[in-house]
């Protein structure tokens, strides 16, 4: 598969997560084989503004899979100026946020609130095209605005005639937010309609899902969020379930609070203690799925503040899961 020029490895990508998707997350993703990762989502805005923090959401470092940055706007001009804007920064592609459903950022017209004016979505596309020079462009879209506005094959169309490369589709409407359950049937209408890539994004939590997405959907591959977080290696067995082979077993508990450590500690490196901690926190608890004693072990990932902290809390997780 292929993202515009860039000739794509199989395997899942790693889905924008703010929040989460920092240069540390992309990094685990990678190595486990995604075959893209995406940044946490940029305001367009805010870059045009001069904001000094979004161009901080840029920084990759080192990372062995193509990286997108994805950007956020409900204006055409912004976004393409937006978009010369970090020209210089190391990454791969553009990506654009059509889906984010929160009120903030919808109520700005940006976003999931795209899916309400496929042809504002379309000129954003363009905007981005053209200004984006040899980059290709990607672009992540719900199903719709709500049912009785599903308006994701119009907006695909229109993404793919403004010269997009490939879309990702997570198959709820705004109105559904993160309500359990997607819609395939729909993401497969968008595959059907265009000729670019299409991704399913929505619930993969094991390889065998992606397998099931990928069946029902006919989709060209699958992009996967919540379920990656504290478990990067889920990126591994999709990789080998797409190449027919034998799925690497999930790693053992020591391993698994290997990764988190030094996920932890990268993202420590790379913003320092104070601005880690606070935002390791979140990711941290994601570890501690299925855990013994999981509620307690999450109280503890609320108080990290250093990284001895962090030791301590993963010899608890390994004092009281012996067995895991
Ligand atoms: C905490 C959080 C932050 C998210 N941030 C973004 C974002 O910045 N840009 C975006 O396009 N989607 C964002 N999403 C949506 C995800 O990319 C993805 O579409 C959604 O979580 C469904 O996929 P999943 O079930 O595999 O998590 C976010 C989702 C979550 C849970």
């Amino acid at each position: 598969m292929k993202l515009g020029t860039i000739q794509l490895a199989p395997g899942a990508a790693l889905a924008p997560m703010a929040g989460f998707t920092d240069a540390a997350q992309r990094r685990l993703a990678a190595e486990f084989g995604a075959c893209f990762t995406v940044s946490e989502m940029v305001s367009a805005k805010a870059l045009t503004l001069g904001d000094k923090k979004s161009p901080k959401l840029i920084y990759n470092g080192e990372n062995c899979a193509p990286y997108g940055v994805q950007l956020f706007g409900a204006e055409p001009e912004t976004m393409g100026e937006a978009t010369k804007l970090i020209a210089h920064y190391d990454f791969d592609f553009y990506d654009i946020n059509m889906g984010c459903p929160a009120p903030k950022i919808v109520g700005s017209g940006a976003g999931s609130a795209l899916m309400k004016d496929p042809a504002l979505g379309g000129a954003i596309a363009k905007a981005v095209v053209q200004a984006a020079g040899n980059r290709p462009v990607s672009v992540k879209m719900r199903i719709g605005w709500n049912e009785e506005m599903l308006t994701a094959v119009e907006l695909a169309k229109r993404c793919e005639d403004a010269g997009v490369a490939l879309l990702a589709v997570h198959g709820r409407t705004r109105e559904e937010m993160y309500r359990p359950g997607i819609h395939p049937d729909i993401i497969a209408q968008v595959k059907a309609a265009v000729k670019i890539p299409v991704l399913a994004n929505g619930d993969i939590n094991t390889a065998e899902d992606a397998k099931r997405l990928m069946e029902q959907t006919g989709c060209d591959g699958v992009m996967i969020g919540r379920g990656a977080l504290g478990a990067p290696w889920l990126f591994s067995q999709v990789k080998a379930m797409l190449k027919g082979r034998e799925l690497p077993p999930t790693p053992p508990l020591r391993e698994r609070m290997a990764l988190l450590r030094r996920q932890i500690a990268d993202m420590v490196e790379e913003k320092g203690e104070y601005v880690a901690m606070s935002q390791s926190r979140s990711s941290a608890v994601y570890y501690m799925r299925g855990l013994h004693h999981a509620p307690a072990l999450r109280r503890a990932c609320g108080c990290l503040k250093t990284m001895e902290d962090l030791d301590a809390l993963i010899a608890q997780v390994l004092q009281e899961n012996p067995d895991v």
